[in-house]
């Protein structure tokens, strides 16, 4: 058991791997998703019961829409099945604390599940103990520039002053405002990059990787990343 004082207050999960397990046993890669859905079902449970107050699950990006078409709408299905089922369950996930936000621009997702994503945010309960962040075409890069935008267009409007950008002016025009940046960020299936997850977020976070593919992802391999999260001495700079 680790001391609670040593858990990570916010982690972001890069789900990823999904279409090499589906590929080892012969399947489409659509069954790594949906496999990974599963996975993503146990982990936020998991960091609830544990006492982590905010998860970051990367579920798609601006990029995967390269994708061909067919995978994008098993991610899509994936995706609003996700949402009926936390409507279904909404007295089960309040018990448990659960709120739920999504981060990207929703904006071009099909009608249906950005209704369904407004909804589900707008009966978030007042008092949680999770925040699961789900981001769903999301990328670091589009969400500075739409932060950007916002703030030329203050300072056009005579809202903001140039000089009086800060920091925390970004930081509050950031899908995650009001939240901690991650603390831990982690990436299985062996590849080691960010992928355009939490650019300016991640400024001082620790990194996890693992081999393991994220379909194969258990609660030991979370255990682990925070076993190895709470050995790791953070100096954000200082020494
Ligand atoms: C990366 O693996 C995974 C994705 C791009 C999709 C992740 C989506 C889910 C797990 C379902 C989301 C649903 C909910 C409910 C949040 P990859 O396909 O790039 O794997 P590969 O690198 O092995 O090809």
């Amino acid at each position: 058991m680790i001391d609670k004082s040593l858990l990570p207050q916010h982690v972001g999960v890069i789900m990823d791997g999904n279409g090499r397990w589906a590929k080892k046993r012969g399947l489409p890669r659509t069954e790594g998703h949906r496999r990974g859905a599963e996975v993503f079902r146990t982990i936020s449970t998991y960091a609830s019961d544990i006492g982590i107050p905010y998860m970051t699950f990367y579920a798609f990006s601006t990029e995967n829409w390269k994708r061909p078409e067919s995978e994008v709408a098993v991610i899509m299905d994936l995706f609003r099945d996700f949402l009926h089922e936390a409507e279904d369950r909404r007295a089960e996930n309040e018990k448990r604390g659960f709120r739920f936000h999504f981060i990207g621009d929703l904006t071009v997702l099909p009608e249906d599940i950005r209704a369904l994503a407004d909804y589900m945010e707008s009966q978030n309960p007042e008092t949680w103990r999770t925040t699961v962040n789900v981001a769903v075409n999301y990328g670091g890069r589009s969400e500075l520039v739409h932060a950007a935008r916002e703030i030329a267009s203050r300072v056009r409007d005579g809202a903001l002053s140039p000089d009086a950008v800060n920091e925390q002016t970004i930081a509050e025009l950031l899908y995650t405002r009001g939240q901690p940046d991650p603390d831990l960020i982690i990436r299985p299936s062996g590849e080691y990059r960010l992928s355009n997850f939490l650019t300016w977020q991640s400024a001082y976070s620790e990194f996890w990787f693992s081999d393991v593919l994220w379909p194969d992802f258990t609660t030991d391999d979370f255990d682990r990343a925070l076993e190895d999260f709470a050995r790791r001495s953070r100096r954000f700079g200082g020494i």
